[in-house]
């Protein structure tokens, strides 16, 4: 893995992914080293994020390391018309990786055509989260023990989420069933169903939740999300569509767990938290020894 970009999920295999996995659980044991002494990491940070940047930081104040970056592009040169294209080759003289959000899709490709450092996709847009859906099979490893012939339903916005399209398409690896929880206006796009058929997996659609609950081992959850919208009108009309409550979980599976990429409106009700099958803030904490696991490997430290 040393010095490959991670764009979209599929971009490494499924063995640099368990393996990324593997040593994310040995961070996890000892979170505090100094593997990153005398490298520095930029955070470019071009969309609002409470986790994935602070969680990028932390890991490399964790390994010793030095974060340059921004958290909004406003207070930098491109308020004054400066390109991604100079933007990305000037930091890459400052750094030795760069971790890039930006809200246009195929961003975080062009970046890593052009950069001599290697790009780490953030999040772009509404096409793919590839760091998130590490966490997110680090953390379903976690609870379930396994990673194979699970239940999960994605709940939301299936169509805009990045989180959801790069996480359909890494659980193809592992002979998953899929159901899908969304309204008729925000379904998955045909190109992602398209991935889960190629693999010869089922999925099932749905437009309520009730019915997959006692069935799945994993919810995951996901925000209705405003800024995607052009149409204001439309997102206040199905902003509302799910509301999960504690009752509503008291009847699944043992194993079943709910996980949220976070943050969350008010798809999950706070009285959810306390449930022991709530592990959205530990999957969000597991985002520090992946992101370690990662940056380390893409560094060729490990
Ligand atoms: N999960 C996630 O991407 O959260 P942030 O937007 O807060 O980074």
């Amino acid at each position: 893995m040393k010095n490959k970009s991670l764009v979209s999920i599929n971009d490494y295999s499924k063995e640099e992914q368990l393996r990324i996995l593997e040593l994310a659980e040995e961070f996890e044991q000892q979170p505090t080293q100094n593997i990153l002494q005398n490298h520095v990491i930029a955070s470019l940070f071009f969309e609002p994020s409470t986790r994935t940047r602070l969680s990028f930081e932390s890991a490399v104040n964790r390994l010793g390391g030095k974060v340059v970056g921004f958290s909004e592009a406003s207070n930098t040169s491109v308020k004054k018309g400066e390109s991604l294209r100079d933007t990305i080759l000037t930091v890459a003289n400052y750094s030795d990786l760069i971790v890039m959000r930006n809200p246009v899709e195929g961003s975080a490709r062009f970046a890593s055509e052009i950069s001599p450092v290697p790009i780490i996709n953030a999040g772009d847009g509404a096409n793919q989260h590839p760091t998130q859906t590490l966490l997110d099979l680090y953390s379903i490893k976690k609870t379930q023990g396994t990673l194979d012939n699970l239940h999960i339903a994605m709940v939301g916005d299936l169509k805009y989420g990045r989180t959801i399209h790069s996480l359909v398409i890494a659980m193809c690896n592992f002979n998953t069933t899929f159901h899908l929880v969304s309204p008729v206006e925000l379904k998955l796009p045909s190109s992602v169903k398209m991935h889960i058929k190629e693999n010869n997996l089922s999925y099932h659609q749905y437009t309520e939740m009730d019915e997959v609950l006692p069935i799945v081992d994993i919810l995951y959850m996901t925000r209705i999300q405003r800024e995607r919208f052009s149409d204001p009108l439309e997102y206040e009309r199905i902003k509302n569509a799910y509301n999960l409550h504690k009752n509503m979980i008291e009847d699944t599976k043992e194993n079943f767990r709910v996980l949220h990429p976070l943050p969350r409106v008010n798809e999950i009700n706070i009285n959810v938290d306390k449930s022991p099958k709530a592990y959205y803030f530990e999957q969000a904490l597991n985002g520090v020894f992946v992101r370690q696991a990662l940056m380390v490997s893409i560094l060729g430290l490990r």
